[in-house]
């Protein structure tokens, strides 16, 4: 086998025959998460962040049932964002005290859900969603999500300039309805992006984020007791990317928890706990060229990884690791995905070993906002398997469909008549 992660941990031999093994049984495209990756994440925060933290993970980053099992199985909380995320999270066993359930509308889904679920929280994104939550007598507590007064470091940014959230103005005017509504306000929901690498950048949005709220309990003369500042922990997609210094955030959450007492602090992260648990598992299926440069048409593409164009990852992310190439001399190598679409290039002038139809190109870092985000069904695609590996156990989660499948479900407007029998 030949390994182009080059300054990159190499992935241990157990990973690499789990993943020929998932190709072997279910083909390609397909995508494999690793399971004792996805709990050594966990186990990771933990000992690095106070124990006072609580975490949710945001299903956003990727609301696979069996991926929500394990995270659930780990003792964490879920952040959900509609009412399929939230029977999702329930299916999966998340405790319902620990069910937080954000999103800009709640859908008549969500709001049944929430009836039914009275023990979650609610965060609530809008005067006006406030004023809807008391009609309908939600029962759950509920924070107000703030929008950030601050700028946002984050790649994915959603600081002061997002249209999520209560401004200051808004509180303002809440604040003489609060006492008379129908809802009990516990606290506060900030969140100022995602995918931040750099320690203090992050720590300065979760200062700031909890700054915020402590200004906004005193407007709305209230003594929170529950505040989710958000998170957007980074993880290095590039080869030579440092990690988040884990003991850096934990050092100021010690002191923001303290400052928030009795509030309790809650985080909710997405990618960290998922992206680097998942493989994008495709198959060299052409050879092209491409701007002067050998390229290589795999049986995927972009319309499965998401996560690849919001943060530009063609240009940046770890060559592909190669699960059956024979030649060792790397060349810089196009990565081309299947769609008839000019940004459907999954990587530009990776170093790759000489590669032959067949070959299985074994994308890294893919576990978060990958297909879950994804314009999945363009060009009538079915969806890609996906399975989990624990060690060499595999546990198939969803099989991967034939192009037939892409009908079902689909009705005809103009009524066809089948063709006589010839
Ligand atoms: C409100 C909210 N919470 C949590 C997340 C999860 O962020 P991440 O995956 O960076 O942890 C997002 C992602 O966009 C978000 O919008």
């Amino acid at each position: 086998m030949n390994n182009s992660f080059e300054n990159r941990e190499r992935p241990d031999e157990a990973t690499v025959f789990a993943l020929r093994e998932i190709v072997r049984r279910h083909g390609t495209p397909a995508y494999a998460f690793d399971v004792r990756r996805l709990v050594a994440q966990v186990e990771k925060l933990r000992s690095y962040l106070p124990p006072e933290v609580e975490l949710l993970y945001s299903l956003k980053a990727n609301a696979s049932l069996g991926i929500c099992d394990v995270l659930a199985d780990c003792g964490i909380g879920a952040d959900v964002a509609s009412a399929g995320e939230f029977a999702t999270a329930l299916e999966a066993g998340f405790p319902a005290n620990r069910i937080f359930v954000a999103g800009p509308f709640k859908l008549p889904e969500t709001i049944a859900r929430l009836h039914n679920t009275p023990e979650a929280i609610v965060s609530i994104d809008s005067p006006s969603e406030l004023q809807r939550l008391s009609d309908v007598h939600a029962p759950n507590s509920a924070v107000l999500r703030l929008r950030p007064d601050f700028g946002s470091c984050a790649v994915v940014p959603a600081g002061s300039e997002s249209r999520f959230g209560f401004t200051c103005d808004d509180l303002q005017r809440c604040r003489d309805f609060l006492p008379s509504c129908n809802v009990d306000v516990i606290g506060f929901h900030v969140f100022a992006g995602s995918q931040v690498l750099d320690a203090d950048k992050l720590n300065e949005h979760l200062r700031r984020a909890l700054d915020l709220s402590l200004r906004a309990a005193e407007t709305l003369a209230i003594e929170p007791t529950y505040i989710n500042l958000g998170g957007g922990f980074g993880i290095p997609y590039a080869a030579d990317g440092e990690e988040l210094d884990l003991a850096r955030v934990g050092d100021e959450l010690a002191s923001l928890v303290a400052r928030a007492a009795p509030a309790r602090i809650v985080l909710e992260l997405g990618r960290y706990f998922v992206a680097e648990a998942g493989w994008y598992l495709t198959s060299v299926v052409g050879h092209q060229t491409f701007q002067g440069r050998p390229a290589v048409i795999v049986d995927g593409g972009v319309h499965q990884r998401a996560d690849m164009c919001g943060l530009h990852l063609r240009k940046k992310q770890c060559p592909p690791l190669v699960l059956n190439a024979d030649s060792s001399t790397l060349t810089p190598t196009d990565v081309l995905g299947c769609l008839s679409l000019p940004d459907d290039v999954m990587l530009e002038a990776s170093p790759l070993p000489k590669l032959s139809s067949g070959d299985i190109l074994a994308f890294g870092n893919a576990g978060a906002y990958g297909m879950w985000s994804s314009p999945a069904i363009f060009h009538g695609s079915p969806l890609p398997a996906e399975a989990a590996f624990d060690g060499a156990e595999i546990h198939l989660m969803r099989e991967r469909k034939p192009a037939q499948s892409i009908l079902e479900d689909q009705l005809h407007v103009v009524t066809k008549t089948a063709p006589a029998p010839a």
